[in-house]
């Protein structure tokens, strides 16, 4: 048995087994490439589940997380700092929402939005006003408010009951939705574009209609971007690809590029439900997570780095196209901005694991789908590499 795998059988058994081992132990990351303990180089194409916005070891975000650590890492959420102010005016200032709730992830940023829509919605229109609809094949997190508008979760009886009032409506279909709402419902909650799911966009024509129904009927809509926001899609929001305002919004992942931070973002009517007392978390919004925050946003808002997203992500999609085209080993090509979900002729995992050997790293997403999640600096080169390790790789693959 090589060093390798002892290590990763060592390690693995002493681990609570929530994760199938990867045969690679990862060493270090440099832009959007990361090294294996015996020196292999890799095209990360999956960066922690899309995580690492500005990849692995960006210059600015290390001064700042140095400069940072050194200063001040924690303190009591009910003081304010510096950071704090720099990161929430920032976010503030370039989105359409008015008040926000920093958190730790993406699964605590969807309760907080949860909770903030659930004590609107009591407070607005009754008690009995507290359900909720989600859409199938949605994914929002393992937490229990999460879990239960997380349609798969519902296969795992283990964990029942869950959360009672949730329903399930399918996505871009208005009429099932309508079927649903009913003088109980609290909120609507949806991910613009489903990431676990199988990276399926919801229609700009379908999002414009759920804004409408939640207007006309005082729902509250909730948009999880905490896969598809900061970027993700080509604008810094993913509503904004969409042009429809969600009321609140849960945003992680490419929010702290690596860095474990998460926020709720509400307009103000339905923000300012949640009060001193009913929420909150010892680590949010700690002067670390928001010195990273705001160097993670400022850099995004420089002209340059959207424009990056829009233009490797013409290359991808054009380059993926041609090779759906010309092989007839790709059946489908799904997604938007560096979110590309590819369906093949072959086995998931035996992609996943060739395109390992191949010098790409990539991940899943639903029952059969190729998830390519890249950071969103990616070059133009590195694009041609990423297209070229899969047309190698679909060569060498049988059926
Ligand atoms: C759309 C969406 N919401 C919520 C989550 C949960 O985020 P976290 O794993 O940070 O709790 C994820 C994670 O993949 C996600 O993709």
């Amino acid at each position: 048995m090589s060093d390798t795998q002892k290590i990763i059988d060592e390690t693995f058994e002493m681990l609570v087994k929530t994760y199938a081992p990867q045969p690679v132990i990862l060493d270090y990351g440099k832009g959007c490439k990361a090294w294996d303990t015996d020196g292999k180089e890799y095209i990360d194409c999956s960066v922690g589940y899309a995580v690492a916005s500005l990849g692995h070891a960006h210059p600015a975000l290390l001064k700042t997380i140095n400069d940072q650590a050194a200063r001040m890492m924690i303190c009591q959420a009910s003081y304010t700092t510096k950071e704090k102010l720099k990161a929430t005016k920032l976010l503030v200032e370039n989105s359409c929402f008015d008040l926000i709730y920093f958190s730790n992830s993406g699964t605590e940023s969807v309760e907080a939005s949860l909770k903030c829509a659930r004590k609107w919605a009591y407070e607005e229109k009754g008690e009995e006003c507290n359900e909720i609809i989600a859409f199938h094949k949605s994914f929002h997190g393992r937490t229990f408010g999460a879990a239960s508008i997380t349609e798969k979760c519902h296969s795992q009886p283990f964990f029942g009951p869950y959360i009672p009032g949730v329903h399930f409506a399918t996505l871009n279909d208005l009429a099932s939705v309508k079927e649903l709402v009913s003088d109980k419902t609290a909120a609507i909650i949806i991910e613009p574009v489903q990431g676990e799911g199988g990276l399926v966009p919801a229609d700009k024509d379908f999002l414009k209609g759920l804004r409408q129904l939640c207007d006309d009927e005082n729902i509250c809509l909730i948009f999880d971007e905490v896969q598809v926001g900061f970027g993700r899609l080509g604008t810094l929001h993913a509503y904004e690809s969409f042009g429809v305002e969600p009321d609140i919004s849960a945003w992680a992942k490419g929010i702290g590029s690596g860095f474990p931070v998460g926020a709720m973002a509400a307009k103000e009517k339905f923000g300012r439900a949640l009060t001193v007392g009913t929420h909150g978390t010892t680590f949010g919004g700690n002067p670390l997570a928001c010195a990273v925050v705001a160097c993670v946003v400022s850099e995004m808002l420089k002209p340059e780095f959207l424009e990056n997203v829009n233009k490797v992500s013409g290359i991808l999609f054009d380059g993926l196209n041609e090779l759906k085209r010309s092989s007839n080993k790709i059946t489908d090509i799904r997604g938007k901005g560096l979110m590309i979900g590819i369906d093949t002729v072959f086995d998931i995992s035996n992609l996943i694991s060739t395109l390992q050997k191949n010098g790409l790293m990539a991940t899943q997403a639903g029952k059969e789908t190729l998830r390519l999640v890249p950071p969103l600096v990616l070059s133009e080169d590195e694009a041609k590499e990423v297209l070229a390790i899969i047309t190698k790789t679909l060569s060498e693959l049988e059926e």
